[in-house]
């Protein structure tokens, strides 16, 4: 039975080949995508959901539009990064449908109100509307399935020295969602990062048709490292020095084959109030297990990861037309 997810998400090139992975992996059903300023202002990570969910071949899944701005910070983006689109040097045809109407927040409460216990919750962007959601329904943190979320670091930033994007975004946010009551499955930079596209792997999007040669190569081939090779582009131990890290991709792969990663418990704090440490995840792995709000991977399974990816890949293409056998 394919596990039932929402994605919440600011896409953003890595967003995008989570959406195209959560899409195409028959162990995931993708309900709905709710989207969020972040990588770029949410009227562009909207329509770049919905273009990108037409382009796969999912158009019939519905797209709601949420925050357009951090609980307190003014927005900030990551355009350096992603490029004006957001989608980096992929240009796709522009939907032909249109956001779902409502706000994602009250998208997100009525789904899983609708189905207590059964839904997995996955988050790749800045927490602006999830943290919205768990305030105005606190009951939300008992009735998903699980809450995952591609965020956060127990090292290194990628976006300063301390913080990583989604958390450095809005952190009052992160603060609220960390503080809800549920267990956050924290991907974080200390596995994302060794996801780099290595050159082999590019070739083997090249085979995947009009998915790899319009999408995937496009959208990964400008996804830079952040500005100067500053923190963002720090790697940290055993990180690849190959293409760009499809961070995203991690937190659907896990609820497709979870076996990937290697969780520990551990209690996870968001600084707030730093001047050089906003946005910080502060993770403490020596409370026992009942005293922690997540389970944070700092393992992966790298090979693994990439031959789920690049069979969903397939899978999608294939669905398409114009993949390349063995592909
Ligand atoms: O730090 C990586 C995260 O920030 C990813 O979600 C990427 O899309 C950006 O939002
Ligand atoms: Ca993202």
């Amino acid at each position: 039975m394919p596990a039932p997810i929402i994605l919440d998400c600011d896409p953003g090139i890595d967003d995008a080949l989570a959406i195209a992975f959560a899409s195409g992996h028959p162990g995931i059903d993708l309900l709905g995508i709710t989207t969020v300023a972040g990588n770029v202002g949410v009227d562009k990570t909207t329509a770049n959901a919905l273009a990108v969910s037409e382009f796969i071949g999912a158009a019939g899944t519905p797209v709601t539009a949420g925050c357009a701005v951090p609980l307190v910070r003014p927005a900030l983006d990551a355009r350096e990064v992603h490029g004006e689109s957001g989608l980096g040097g992929a240009v796709l045809p522009p939907s032909r449908g249109a956001p779902a109407p409502g706000h994602a927040v009250d998208y997100i409460i009525g789904t899983v109100a609708a189905a207590p216990g059964e839904i997995t919750l996955v988050a790749t962007g800045p927490l602006t509307n999830i943290a919205l959601a768990v305030r105005r329904e606190p009951r939300l943190a008992g009735w998903v399935r699980n809450f995952v979320i591609m965020g956060g670091s127990a090292g290194r930033g990628n976006t300063t020295a301390a913080a990583e994007f989604n958390m450095w975004a809005d952190p009052e946010a992160a603060a609220v969602v960390f503080g809800a009551g549920w267990t956050v499955t924290m991907l974080g930079l200390d596995v994302t990062l060794r996801t780099s596209a290595s050159p082999a792997v590019l070739q083997r999007m090249r085979e995947l048709g009009p998915l790899g040669t319009t999408l995937l190569l496009p959208a990964l081939g400008s996804y830079r490292a952040g500005p100067a090779g500053g923190a963002r582009g720090a790697r940290p131990r055993g990180a690849s020095t190959a293409g760009p890290a499809v961070h995203d991709v991690c937190a659907v792969s896990w609820v497709a084959q979870p076996g990937l990663f290697r969780l520990v418990p551990a209690h996870v704090a968001v600084e707030t109030t730093g001047v050089l440490t906003s946005g910080m995840t502060v993770t403490d792995f020596t409370v026992g297990t009942g005293a922690g709000n997540a389970l944070v991977a700092m393992d992966i399974d790298v090979e693994g990861f990439w031959e789920l990816a690049l069979r969903t890949y397939a899978g999608v293409a294939a669905r398409l037309g114009g993949a390349q056998q063995g592909g």
